[in-house]
């Protein structure tokens, strides 16, 4: 087990609420958000830290494949990425990083039952036979998409998986899972911004925050 597993910056709603008006925001998302949850220079200091503990417990024998949950893992598998390559092993050496990419779908009900749908063929998860993977993910919520995904992966028989997510929700819907390294464990609210969307709007808002009632309704998707 990694050495740095459950420690993470716990984010309550007191302490981590900052008002708008102290932030630059977009203006076309302005009147949309209640607050700022955590700015981007916290989000970014918290995985500067991150990359070095990944680092720290990684021999690098052999290439490390790094896979990006995507779409809400882009921005976060980027800047993670961009550290690990500045940190060095206890040995003193980079550890070699292999890139992958999936696309993971979550067909739920509100039960939060149901499969999830890799975007990856069998042919393709095949290679990951011996490797030693680490999956990146924006956030875990209930948790189950991330436990179905591991299942699914550990058919394949990789060497080892070890998961890292910047957001962990704090939700009574949980089934328990918690990933082996994580950023901010976060309050039960919905959040938007560094990559995370709400109805694909908002990917493009640098700091984590909460979005308002007059957002959901403005992005809402209208049934046709
Ligand atoms: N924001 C964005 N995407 C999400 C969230 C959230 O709070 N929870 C699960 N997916
Ligand atoms: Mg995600």
């Amino acid at each position: 087990m990694p050495a740095s597993t459950n420690s993470w910056i716990d984010v309550t709603a007191e302490k981590f609420n900052y008002s708008l008006e102290h932030f630059v925001i977009p203006k076309h998302y302005e009147n949309d958000l209640q607050s700022v949850m955590i700015p981007n220079g916290l989000v970014m200091d918290r995985i500067e830290k991150l990359a070095r503990m990944i680092v720290d417990d990684t021999r690098g024998q052999q290439p490390l494949v790094v896979c990006c949950v995507l779409k809400g893992g882009h921005q976060f598998f980027a800047d993670l990425v961009n550290f690990m390559k500045k940190c060095v092993t206890k040995q003193g050496s980079n550890v070699p990083l292999s890139l992958e990419f999936i696309k993971v779908k979550s067909y739920e009900n509100d039960q939060s039952t149901g499969n999830v749908k890799i975007s990856l063929t069998d042919e393709e998860l095949a290679e990951f036979k011996g490797r030693d993977l680490l999956i990146v993910e924006d956030i875990i919520d209930t948790g189950r998409t991330m436990v179905r995904l591991l299942d699914r992966l550990k058919a394949f028989e990789p060497a080892s998986v070890r998961v890292t997510s910047l957001l962990l929700k704090k939700t009574p819907l949980s089934c328990g899972y918690i990933p082996d390294y994580v950023g901010f464990a976060i309050p039960d609210a919905f959040v938007v911004g560094y990559a995370l969307d709400y109805n694909e709007h908002f990917r493009d808002l640098d700091h984590i925050c909460v979005i308002n009632d007059t957002g959901k309704a403005k992005y809402a998707v209208k049934e046709a």
